[in-house]
């Protein structure tokens, strides 16, 4: 299709299907599209069927009726072509909210999410005190809890402080603490009744309001004999229903977890004052996206079926597409993803095969966490496990900083980190370094105060490491959880 027919038959399509288009270009779900033009996702995949008919007049297509949502790659890569500035890949139109610090090279920018991230802002705003977001490791729970942090309506009115469960054993007093300020927390009077501890932290959620980011309860969670979960430390309960039920609160929380919090069941409390929001991958638009963002190559048509592929399997797990996307941009694919298939297809492969073999349709799985997608976990584990297992036979000295660096759970500077292997000649350190970073082991953060980035391994990257590493180095014990 030229240009000029490309335009023509852009300016002639009907407005609804226009809208739906735009929607989807943009990385909407069909659901969300279809709540937000109030027709059914049964339309909304029709609409976009039919729009793939308009457009993709010269692609062939062998594919059977039932594979046909596979052309929406095709249809996103003539948009890319044609009309790019419709595609979530430019600040401009705010759906990738970069930092807009670091080496805009290696940082990985959010993409995406856009009409959730509305939802949920809305719902804070409004009656939700405590908002949950639930899902499997990876998924992206962390990141958009920072980037709801980040949205001007909250971090206007909202001072943020994040309390990350990643040690192993946490207190509840370290929440207490960090509400309260140390010296208050651990005050005799507080310290002697429990009770009056936990209203001295609602007391102060009210009277000096934050957004309150608990990352990871997961770890502070234990099965609770009947299939669900509960706090091991019950004053967490307590706390977190105190915010629920006091007259007033202006403070907000965030929690992210891979284990539905007890409390969410219970849906004893008015006004949806506890939401919980069950976490999915990435949409097709928005995996695309992100590819493009880390110098994935989709051009041609076998890309875009691989890649297609790659997004299907994993149900754009952002953390497996990121762990996939860093291998192509390196060497010796540069970002070719035939060469990379060429190499590493038979994984994707397999990958499907096993989904094939143990999956059902898994989003028609009501969103209770603790089934959906088992099997996904599973396949972005030994996704991860590959990638760690390359990393290992090609750069050894990159392998042994990553596992060295696991050790420790708390974020660090770089230069923390290369003291890791402080050892070895500095610009073979600066290479281990970079290596890590450009295939996306590394996440970003900023230090409480701001002044520095620091670096630390997704959970799931850190187990992997370290149960390599405990064959190495036996006193070094994984986390229960990654
Ligand atoms: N919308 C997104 N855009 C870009 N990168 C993302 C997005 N969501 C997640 N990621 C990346 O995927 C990885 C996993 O996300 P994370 O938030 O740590 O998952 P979880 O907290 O659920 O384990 C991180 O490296 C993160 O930067
Ligand atoms: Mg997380």
């Amino acid at each position: 299709m030229t240009k000029g027919q490309f335009d023509r038959a852009f300016d002639e399509l009907p407005p609804k299907r226009r809208e739906v288009l735009l929607k989807f270009l943009a990385g909407e779900t069909d659901d969300a599209i279809a709540q937000s033009l109030y027709i059914t996702s049964t339309t909304v995949r029709k609409h976009i069927q039919d729009i793939c008919d308009t457009f993709l007049v010269d692609v062939k297509s062998d594919l059977p009726p039932d594979k046909r949502q596979h052309r929406r790659p095709e249809l996103i890569a003539l948009f890319a072509k044609y009309k790019p500035e419709l595609l979530p890949q430019s600040p401009q139109n705010g759906l990738i909210c970069g930092d807009g610090n670091g080496d805009s090279n290696t940082v990985t920018r959010w993409v995406g999410r856009q009409t959730l991230i509305n939802e949920l802002i809305h719902k804070l705003q409004g009656n939700s005190r405590i908002l949950s977001i639930v899902g499997i490791t990876g998924i992206g729970k962390t990141s958009l809890a920072k980037q709801l942090a980040k949205q001007p309506q909250l971090s206007q009115k909202l001072p943020e402080k994040e309390i990350s469960f990643f040690q192993e054993d946490p207190k509840f007093q370290v929440v207490a603490e960090r509400i309260l300020g140390a010296e208050l927390a651990n005050s005799p009077q507080l310290q002697q009744n429990t009770d009056h501890l936990v209203n001295a932290m609602v007391n102060q959620l009210k009277s000096q309001p934050i957004l309150l980011i608990l990352d990871m309860i997961e770890v502070i969670l234990e099965p609770d004999g009947k299939s669900g979960h509960q706090f091991k430390d019950s004053l967490f309960a307590k706390f977190l229903d105190r915010v629920v039920l006091a007259d007033t609160m202006p403070s907000r929380i965030v929690l992210t977890s891979q284990d539905r919090p007890p409390i969410m069941a219970q849906g004893r409390y008015p006004e949806n004052r506890f939401f919980e929001q069950p976490l999915r991958g990435l949409s097709e638009a928005e995996a695309i996206a992100l590819f493009r963002q880390w110098d994935v190559t989709v051009e041609s048509e076998k890309a875009q079926e691989y890649l297609q592929r790659i997004f299907a399997v994993y149900e754009g797990h952002p953390l497996a597409l990121s762990a996939i996307a860093g291998e192509v941009r390196e060497s010796p694919y540069e970002g070719n993803l035939e060469s990379y298939w060429g190499d590493y297809g038979n994984e994707i492969e397999d990958a499907e095969a096993l989904k094939a073999k143990t999956d059902g349709d898994p989003k028609d799985d009501k969103p209770t966490i603790d089934i959906f997608s088992r099997n996904l976990q599973d396949l972005v584990k030994t996704r991860i496990e590959n990638t760690f297992n390359r990393l290992r036979d090609g750069y050894p000295l990159a392998c042994k900083l990553l596992c060295r660096g696991a050790t420790n759970r708390q974020a660090a500077e770089r230069r923390a980190w290369l003291f890791l292997i402080g050892e070895f000649p500095q610009n073979e350190q600066i290479l281990a370094w970079q290596t890590l970073e450009r295939r996306f082991f590394l996440n970003e953060e900023k230090s409480p105060n701001s002044l520095q980035i620091l670096y630390r391994l997704h959970p799931l990257m850190r187990r992997v490491a370290l149960e390599n590493l405990s064959d190495l180095n036996r006193e070094v014990q994984p986390s229960a959880r990654g």
